[in-house]
């Protein structure tokens, strides 16, 4: 073999290497940056996820009962059997309303529907709690959506009863078929 092409083979071969050098420290550049990607989207999808589940945590902490508000609503006298009164629980930003049911029993809830937040009636001809505008029933017994665009519970307010006052003391957001 002539030096001539021993010479043509080298430096094609150097050619080569450094191609592949280059090509090395591109992939360990990608690897890099491939991995501050991953950390990045990993930490930014830990993030959007916190966030996301956020209202959802909010709203845990809200199931708890909230003991801390007792006040009083009205005399006992004041209200009879089959029949209502609104006053305000937990703040008196919060609609709330107070039924004396036909059988005897004292219920209350925040009256703003779960649907799109119109007050709620008590309905004494069905003894249900309706909700004029669109129509949405809820029970007296529960305040679970019976019929209608509501799909949750209305928040039910605890009652206690002394020497002939009724007091609102805690409410339940979520409270199944209690
Ligand atoms: S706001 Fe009550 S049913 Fe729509």
């Amino acid at each position: 073999m002539s030096n001539d092409k021993k010479l043509k083979r080298n430096e094609k071969d150097t050619k080569d290497d450094m191609i592949h050098l280059v090509d090395n420290l591109n992939r360990d550049e990608d690897l890099k940056f491939n991995r501050r990607a991953f950390l990045k989207s990993a930490v930014g999808a830990s993030l959007t996820i916190g966030l996301a589940t956020l209202p959802f945590s909010v709203l845990a902490l809200n199931s708890r009962d909230e003991k801390s508000n007792r006040v009083e609503i009205a005399k006992l006298k004041d209200v009879p059997k089959d029949s209502s009164i609104n006053f305000n629980y937990p703040t008196d930003d919060e609609p709330a309303i107070l039924v004396h049911t036909k059988n005897g029993e004292l219920k209350a809830y925040n009256n703003k529907c779960t649907h799109l937040q119109c007050p709620v009636f008590y309905e004494k001809e069905e003894s249900v709690l309706l909700c004029p505008c669109h129509r949405g029933f809820f029970s007296v017994d529960n305040g679970q959506p019976l019929a209608g665009p509501p799909q949750r519970e209305l928040p039910m307010i605890e009652l206690e009863v002394e020497a002939g006052t009724i007091y609102a003391v805690g409410r339940k957001i979520r409270h199944g078929e209690e």
